[in-house]
């Protein structure tokens, strides 16, 4: 893509975020933001109609006897949590004895259709904060615990029917020696039974506890993960080392013979504070590896180069859209993919926040690209990360 220094033009949203919406509760996205993301839970009966049949517990099981598929069976014998990560054979599964169990599925918008359908109307809200859709299958009275989430989560039931004990904890102790992180001292301080259709918010750190009532309860969370400011600063800093690639070497011709060999060097403490001004001197580099970091791929998550060549799909008029488990951003600058950054602009820049934002490019659109920035989808085509619309 050529650079120049054309103002980006706002591309059109994905939805209307004033408008009433039935997943809401009949609040636009816009109030929803306003009066409960981050701030308090919301209920909302009926927010989705067509789901409950979507899942089976048949479909749920054969994803967690996949490879490449993240999921965990957690069992509460009477107080003693049990917790194994699969993949499971369905003879595991179907020997679980235990009244009380659930089976959790991590990235289920990347198994089914549907649940990827699904993720598209919780597009008011950034890309980059989302993290995956987890369903759960539990038996009568299993459940995960009481714990909390450094998640925002939408708590949508499918099937089934689900108690959910919720409360604005302050201690936040955990229980000790248990293989998953659960409340020392739960204390709720509402109940609210979901069936299906029914959807529960809950903000970052509010406790819960949801217990399946009868067999057969599918629960799917939409989780919107808040990256902790330590981690992320590991990981920018990390890119930054590599992408600024300073080979500088630290030099100390006026050391002193010491006869305190194991004392820190003041001057090494101000090399090492040298190169993070250095860094912080540079803001692209910091657009750079911000987004570089938020696109990278999950552990695990691979790929699939296509059958027929990107001129096959230019030949038959056909667009493109973004694959499942791409994650595609951009800034005033740069378009971030599955961890790449690219410096944009003018009228291919434009065209690229389009495919980011619709998540799709018609054929004309496509048509419209520069030379480079068609090699570069072309690219993209290649490695699987946008597929050929069909
Ligand atoms: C579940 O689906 O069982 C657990 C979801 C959650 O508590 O976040
Ligand atoms: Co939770």
């Amino acid at each position: 893509m050529i650079q120049d220094n054309e103002t980006p033009t706002g591309a059109q949203m994905p939805q209307d975020i004033a408008k009433p919406s039935a997943l809401l509760g009949g609040l636009s996205p816009t109030d929803f933001m306003m009066a409960h993301w981050q701030k308090k839970p919301l209920l909302i009966r009926g927010a989705h109609g067509a789901l409950p049949a979507m899942l089976s517990r048949a479909e749920l099981f054969d994803w967690a006897c996949r490879e490449g598929v993240e999921s965990r069976l957690i069992e509460d014998k009477a107080g003693k949590w049990a917790m194994r990560k699969g993949p499971f054979t369905s003879k595991i599964l179907s020997s679980v004895k235990t009244p009380t169990w659930t089976l959790l599925v991590q990235g289920a918008e990347v198994l089914h259709p549907a649940v990827a359908e699904l993720l598209s109307a919780f597009r008011f809200l950034p890309d980059a904060r989302l993290d995956d859709a987890m369903v759960s299958w539990a038996s009568d009275g299993g459940g995960v615990g009481p714990h909390f989430d450094s998640y925002d989560v939408f708590l949508l039931q499918l099937s089934g029917t689900r108690r959910w004990q919720i409360g604005p904890q302050k201690d936040l102790r955990l229980q000790a020696d248990m293989p998953l992180k659960l409340l020392a001292h739960f204390e709720p301080e509402e109940t609210h039974l979901l069936g299906p259709g029914d959807m529960l918010y809950l903000p970052p750190k509010w406790a819960h506890n949801g217990v399946a009532q009868g067999d057969d309860c599918i629960t799917l969370s939409v989780g919107f993960k808040a990256p902790a400011r330590g981690g992320l600063l590991g990981e920018v800093l990390l890119r930054l080392g590599e992408m600024l690639d300073d080979e500088t070497l630290y030099s100390d011709p006026n050391q002193p013979a010491t006869r305190e060999p194991a004392r820190m060097p003041a001057a090494l403490g101000d090399f090492a504070r040298d190169a993070i001004d250095r860094v912080l001197t540079q803001p692209l580099a910091l657009a750079c590896a911000l987004g570089e970091v938020m696109t990278d791929p999950k552990p695990g998550v691979w790929f699939e180069a296509p059958e027929a060549p990107f001129e096959a799909v230019l030949g038959a008029g056909l667009g493109i859209r973004v694959n499942v488990k791409t994650r595609l951003l951009y800034d005033d600058g740069h378009v971030f993919i599955n961890g790449e950054s690219y410096v944009a602009g003018g009228h291919d820049f434009e065209l690229l926040r389009q495919l980011a934002n619709h998540q799709q490019l018609g054929a004309s659109d496509l048509g419209a690209l520069s030379a480079d920035a068609l090699t570069l989808v072309s690219e993209w085509y290649e490695a699987g990360w946008v597929d050929a619309q069909v």
